[in-house]
Order: C-alpha cells, then sequence, then structure tokens
C-alpha cells in the first residue's frame, strides 16, 4: 500500500514535472533581488520547490519555498556606500575598471559561496537539487553549485547580451560593431572606437586569465569537500565554468540591439513585471488621478539615493520642476524644504503602479534596465540620467531609438532638464517611439513568464539540453581566427622568399663565375 502510493506520487511528479530548483542570487541590491523574486514567482506557479540564495529574503512564505539568507552580503558589498552618487560626481567609481570590479566581484562571489549558510546547504549529502540558476555577475563562481549537485547550470544575466556572458556559452561579439557594456559610445565607430573596443576586449580576457589561480583556488577551497563528501571528484573550475546548459537574459530587442544570439541564449526581458499591477496608495492614486496636465515620475532607482545629489543641482531642479503645469513625482529618501506645490517626495514609490497609470507622461531614471524595460512595457517615453554600469549604453539605445533623451549629472543639469523635459513633452515623437517599441516589446509568441518555465524545465528534461550547446566552444581561440592558417602562410611565404633569395645568389654566382670563366677564355 505504502509503496503504491510512493510509485503513484513518483509518478504524478514526474508527470507535473515538479522540480528541486536553487536558485543563487546573492546580490545584495534591490534590482537584483527583483530579479531573483522573478524567478521565485514563476516557478513557484509552476509548482516546484524552490531554495532561493536571498540577500532580501522575501516576507511572503510559501510551503514550497525555501530561503537561505545571505543577508550579511550588505557588509561583503556595501551597495549604499559604492553606488553613491557623490562618489559617481567625483568620479571616484571607476566601474569602467574592470581590474576593481572583477576582484571586488570575485571576493564578493566567494564571500557568498562560504556563507555559513550555503557552506550548510552544500555540505548536507542529503540536499539534491534538479538544476542550478545562478546570477552572473562577473564572476562565475557559482557554477561550482551545479558539480555539488551534480545538475545542469542555467545562468542568469541582468544586463542586454554582451561578451562577457556570450562567452561563457558561444564566443565574444565582434568589437567592430557591438559596444561593450560599460561603454559610453554607439554605433557607427570611428577608427579610433574601433580600436579601443578591441583593445578592451583583449585587456578583459587577458585581466580574467591572470585571475585564473586566485579563482581556482577559492573554486576548490569552497567546493571540493561537499563534492567529495558526495562521492565524486570535483572537475576543475574551467571546464565547469562554460559548461552552463542555458543563458537565460534580462534582455529583450525592444531595449538592446539585434546582436546574433546562440541557441542557448532565451531572452525573458520583463518576466520580473508582475501581470497584475498592485493598486496604488490612496494618496498616490489620488494625485496621480488629478494630474490634468500629467505627471514625471522621476527616481534614480533602489541603489542611489537622490538626497547625495549636490544642493545646488537639487535647488536648480526643483526651479525647473516649479515652473512646469505638470505634477513631479520624485523618489527622493528625505523632506526637502521649500518644496513647489506641483512637486511632490515620496521615500518608496510603486514604479509599476504610477509607470501604469494614463497621466504618467515622463519617466526621469538614472537608466538601469529593468526601469528602461519597465518604461517600454507602459509606454511612458524616458529621459536617462546614466549614473554606471551598463546605463550609459542603456540611455543611448534609448536615444538612438527615439524614444527618450539624455541628461547628464553635471553642472549643467537643471539647464539641460529643462529643454530635455520641455522636447519630450512637447513634441509627439517621443510618445510614438514608445508606443512602437512597446508594441515591440508584447508581441510576442509567449509571455516572458511561460519562455523562462519552458526553458528551465526543457534544461532538466534534457540533462542539461546538449544540443543547444554552440560548437563555439569545442574550437581553441587561435582556430577560429585561423591563426594557425595565418602562421602556416607566413612560414610558407618566409620559407619561399629564402629560397629564392638562394636560387638568385646561387644563379647571380653561376652567372658571375660563367662571366669570370668566360673573360678568362677572351
Ligand atoms: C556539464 O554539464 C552536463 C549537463 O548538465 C553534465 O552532464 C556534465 O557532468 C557537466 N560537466 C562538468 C565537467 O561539470
Ligand atoms: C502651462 O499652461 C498654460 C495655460 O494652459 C500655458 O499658457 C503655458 O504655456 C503652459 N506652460 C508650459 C511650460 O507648458
Amino acid at each position: 500500500m505504502l509503496l503504491r502510493s510512493i510509485v503513484i506520487i513518483l509518478i504524478l511528479n514526474n508527470l507535473c514535472g515538479a522540480y528541486k530548483i536553487l536558485l543563487v542570487f546573492p546580490v545584495p541590491g534591490r534590482s537584483h533581488a527583483i530579479l531573483g523574486e522573478g524567478y521565485v514567482r514563476h516557478l513557484l506557479n509552476d509548482g516546484h520547490e524552490v531554495t532561493y540564495i536571498a540577500p532580501i529574503p522575501m516576507k511572503n512564505s510559501h510551503p514550497k519555498l525555501r530561503q537561505i539568507d545571505v543577508s550579511t552580503n550588505f557588509e561583503l558589498m556595501p551597495t549604499d556606500k559604492i553606488f553613491n552618487i557623490e562618489i559617481v560626481l567625483k568620479n571616484q567609481l571607476n566601474l569602467k575598471d574592470f581590474k576593481f570590479l572583477l576582484y571586488a566581484t570575485s571576493d564578493f562571489a566567494n564571500g557568498t559561496i562560504n556563507h555559513p549558510n550555503v557552506q550548510r546547504l552544500i555540505q548536507d549529502p542529503s540536499e539534491h537539487f534538479d538544476v542550478v540558476i545562478a546570477e552572473w555577475l562577473y564572476s562565475e563562481l557559482y557554477a561550482g553549485f551545479s558539480s555539488v549537485f551534480n545538475c545542469p547550470l542555467i545562468w542568469s544575466s541582468s544586463m542586454e547580451p554582451h561578451s562577457l556572458v556570450l562567452d561563457l556559452i558561444d564566443e565574444a561579439l565582434n568589437p567592430a560593431y557591438n559596444p561593450h557594456h560599460l561603454s559610453d559610445i554607439l554605433q557607427p565607430f570611428s577608427f579610433f572606437d574601433r580600436i579601443n573596443e578591441l583593445w578592451t576586449l583583449i585587456d578583459t580576457k587577458i585581466f580574467k586569465w591572470r585571475l585564473r589561480h586566485r579563482e581556482n583556488s577559492m573554486f576548490n577551497i569552497a567546493f571540493e569537500s561537499s563534492v567529495t563528501k558526495r562521492g565524486r571528484k570535483l572537475p576543475s573550475f574551467n571546464e565547469v565554468r562554460y559548461n552552463g546548459s542555458l543563458m537565460l537574459g534580462n534582455s529583450h530587442i525592444a531595449s538592446g540591439a539585434a546582436v546574433r544570439l546562440p541557441r542557448n541564449y532565451v531572452p525573458i526581458g520583463g518576466y520580473h513585471i508582475n501581470e497584475i499591477i498592485d493598486p496604488l496608495p490612496s494618496n498616490l492614486q489620488n494625485l496621480m488621478d488629478d494630474a490634468k496636465n500629467g505627471l514625471i515620475y522621476f527616481s534614480m532607482g533602489s541603489m542611489l539615493l537622490s538626497r547625495n545629489i549636490p544642493i545646488e543641482m537639487k535647488r536648480g531642479l526643483l526651479k525647473v520642476f516649479s515652473k512646469l503645469n505638470q505634477t513631479v513625482l520624485w523618489k527622493f529618501e528625505e523632506e526637502l524644504p521649500d518644496l513647489p506645490k506641483n512637486v511632490h517626495i515620496v521615500t518608496w514609490a510603486p514604479q509599476l503602479g504610477i509607470l501604469a497609470h494614463p497621466n504618467c507622461k515622463l519617466f526621469i531614471t538614472h537608466g538601469g534596465l529593468l526601469s528602461i524595460l519597465e518604461a517600454v512595457h507602459f509606454g511612458v517615453p524616458v529621459i536617462g540620467v546614466p549614473m554606471y554600469g551598463d546605463q550609459h549604453l542603456n540611455v543611448n539605445r534609448v536615444v538612438d531609438k527615439g524614444f527618450g533623451k539624455r541628461v547628464d549629472l553635471n553642472s549643467e543639469i537643471a539647464t539641460q532638464m529643462d529643454i530635455a523635459i520641455k522636447e519630450v513633452l512637447n513634441e509627439p515623437r517621443f510618445v510614438q517611439k514608445v508606443k512602437e517599441y512597446s508594441l515591440i516589446f508584447h508581441d510576442r509568441l509567449n509571455s516572458p513568464g511561460k519562455v523562462l518555465s519552458y526553458w528551465v524545465s526543457h534544461v532538466i528534461k534534457t540533462n542539461g539540453a546538449p544540443h543547444l550547446r554552440s560548437p563555439a566552444k569545442l574550437v581553441p581561440w587561435y582556430q577560429k581566427l585561423y591563426l594557425d592558417l595565418a602562421f602556416l602562410i607566413l612560414v610558407t611565404l618566409y620559407i619561399s622568399f629564402k629560397i629564392l633569395i638562394k636560387l638568385l645568389t646561387v644563379i647571380l654566382s653561376f652567372r658571375s663565375r660563367l662571366n669570370t670563366i668566360k673573360m678568362k677564355l677572351l
């Protein structure tokens, strides 16, 4: 009887395809947590059991959700200190400096995999998972979880597809026409841009290669004992880091570029946006309903604090806002003195509800990809004030696509903002364009959440989806660039040249000897 019910349960489980999934999204920041929680939501909806390594544990509990608390990661990566507007303004935050970025992120990943709660999970031989989904943020150390649990690995990439992530499953993009994700340029590239982009790619590769001993030992120290405990041998870091089955990208063509992608890259941009938007709190709802001339929503995201904007810039912006007919809603962490009548401060903003309101006419944002995707989703034009990371590229693309303007954070910001706001609000082309891109964003075979669910179970069902793997990963780089052929041609040319010279000298000396003999004979 017991046996029969066990068999039935097993069969049912298989039929419904309920799996055990480990989600590794340990970056301590609201926007990264939103990405992780999006997976949690979709996977729980599908009936899977989810274990979520969470920097900001979710409040709502669910019988099939288990959270591994890594909130102490805020100490490892103090995002409030790193991502600070003052530091950005003083140019002290140079995230384009890869060496800093790669060092800091591998240290952070190392801290996470050695976190006591994480170690407790992987050291327990009774734990088992069908797949590991890990957010890639400049380090591949989390690939080790797939070795521990002997299951496929799915990468989640938070940005538009770029060379560093594509290199893990296929190969880097051609730098002649694909800007690096932290670059501040768009096509067409000048000659020097092209050289610069090529050099950035090579420099990054070399630096990653130089970090290999450091990362190898981090990998071995964190994962070796838990793999050995399970009676297996830990593969090398290099084998595992390039062994991802799939990459799910928080990207969409409506906000990115139409780059070519390998078969195991699947864009799911927009999956984090809940289909049912929570109603606005009544004070906000009233404010938005009453904004007869429209409302401008201003938020620098969850990592940056607007209060760190220098006081003279704040004053300048407030002066510009005070002259507008529109209502301005500014996500700001403290009360501002002498607030104009049409400007309202909120310390917390339900962004989706605000953007969804028909009176929201303009979104002033730092250009984080989640914000851009949400603006496209709801069809709201954008003014981007890029600060760090991929925000420059995101905002440049918005400008290029024609549904927004860019304003830089410097002493000119108030004047530039004034011009940009008037242009975007008065010229209908911005709204037209954002509606076009919104249509592109929504016109899909399936919702991004459904796509996410489908591919996760596809990878599990097909034991790591080996059929999707790019053959590019099997070929060494010098063969892809035909450097062996180039070498062969050079060597052949060199040898032929040498032989030719030899022949010529022989012929010449023969002729001169002939001549001397002739002369002697004469
Ligand atoms: C690579 O992934 C496949 C599919 O998940 C798995 O069977 C294989 O053991 C992995 N290899 C290594 C070295 O991790
Ligand atoms: C504000 O509205 C008034 C009256 O509707 C109009 O005359 C004025 O040009 C508007 N100002 C701006 C900055 O749009």
